[in-house]
């Protein structure tokens, strides 16, 4: 077709098989479930999004934190969910074979305290039907253990980077925390482990406090802040890494428009991820991706390729 757009972009050009997507737009971990309560609802046709990630997985079931665990700020929301999930194993049996059926790819998030327990989720979801590529976190401000630990110094982050990269085929995605004193600096370490992508940010470190309690308001004391207060934080950081890595930088940070989500490709970002911006507007990844759609029509875009790091010199 003569006025065909092409939004398609690879996230694994390093890969053999690669991970094509057909648009840049992805939903972020752990503000999308597994992607089959939307689709289950008929919420909105998930199928045309560019990717679904999950929910961040660990090896067994987890609770997560006391509650309460959300709380909204001026311009933000904190969570301190701690990584509540059904367990790799009931994910394997209940989710991946739905996800087989769908033409979107799923991408798993997954959780750990050690490297070991990454190796052996990497190891488990290796060859899964329905299981498009893995999403590596290392950057969870919201569990005692792990999480973040990980993501905040170079020398972690490259460990449990290295050893999922040998325990799986899957494309890998690494996920990092902006709770770091060089954003660049991990980047390039985990890029240099082997990762095939990086996603940006994870939610920043806060906490808010219930005066007439005299506490906390968060059972976890400390949660994540997400939503539009982190954007520009997010964008900055997302042009720095983008600056010190030659592999996919995935922008995600309080992407609520289709011009938020432009913004982060022209700072370096091969793809997006929306967050928070669906508990507002559950059609929120689908609405941003119409209006790329129709900024790429008003601006004689033709390949969304045309655009990514325009706004680097
Ligand atoms: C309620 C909630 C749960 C989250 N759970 C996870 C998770 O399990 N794994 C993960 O890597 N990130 C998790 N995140 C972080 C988001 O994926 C995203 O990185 C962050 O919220 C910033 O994007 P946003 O402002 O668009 O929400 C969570 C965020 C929220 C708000």
């Amino acid at each position: 077709m003569k006025n065909k757009k092409d939004l398609s972009v690879q996230l694994a050009p390093k890969r053999q098989k690669g991970l094509l997507l057909a648009n840049p737009v992805m939903t972020a971990s752990g503000t999308f479930g597994y992607g089959t309560e939307t689709a289950d609802d008929h919420l909105f046709d998930i199928q045309q999004l560019g990717a679904i990630i999950c929910k961040g997985t660990t090896l067994e079931p987890r609770e997560g934190n006391p509650q309460p665990r959300m709380v909204e700020t001026a311009s933000g929301l904190l969570n301190s969910i701690g990584l509540q999930n059904i367990g790799v194993e009931a994910l394997i049996r209940e989710k991946a074979p739905v996800w087989a059926t769908w033409r979107v790819p799923v991408i798993v998030n997954i959780a750990g305290k050690t490297i070991d327990d990454y190796v052996k989720l990497a190891e488990r979801l290796d060859g899964v039907k329905g299981v498009s590529g893995l999403e590596v976190n290392i950057s969870c401000p919201n569990v005692k253990a792990g999480g973040a630990e990980f993501g905040a110094n170079p020398e972690s982050a490259v460990a449990v980077t290295r050893a999922v990269r040998k325990a799986s085929s899957l494309p890998v995605i690494v996920k990092l925390t902006p709770n770091t004193g060089n954003i660049a600096k991990i980047a390039a370490a985990v890029a240099e482990a082997g990762a095939d992508a990086v996603s940006l940010i994870n939610t920043l470190q806060g906490m808010a406090i219930d005066t007439r309690r005299r506490r906390p308001v968060l059972g976890n004391i400390t949660g994540g802040l997400s939503g539009p207060a982190v954007k520009p934080v997010a964008l900055y950081m997302v042009y720095q890494a983008a600056g010190a890595v030659d592999i996919p930088v995935i922008g995600c940070g309080g992407i609520a428009t289709a011009q938020d989500a432009i913004e982060f490709i022209m700072a370096g970002a091969t793809a997006v991820q929306v967050g928070t911006a669906g508990f507002t507007n559950t059609r929120a990844p689908l609405d941003i991706l119409e209006g790329i759609k129709e900024f790429m029509k008003e601006e004689g875009i033709k390949d969304i390729k045309e655009i990514i790091g325009a706004a680097r010199s």
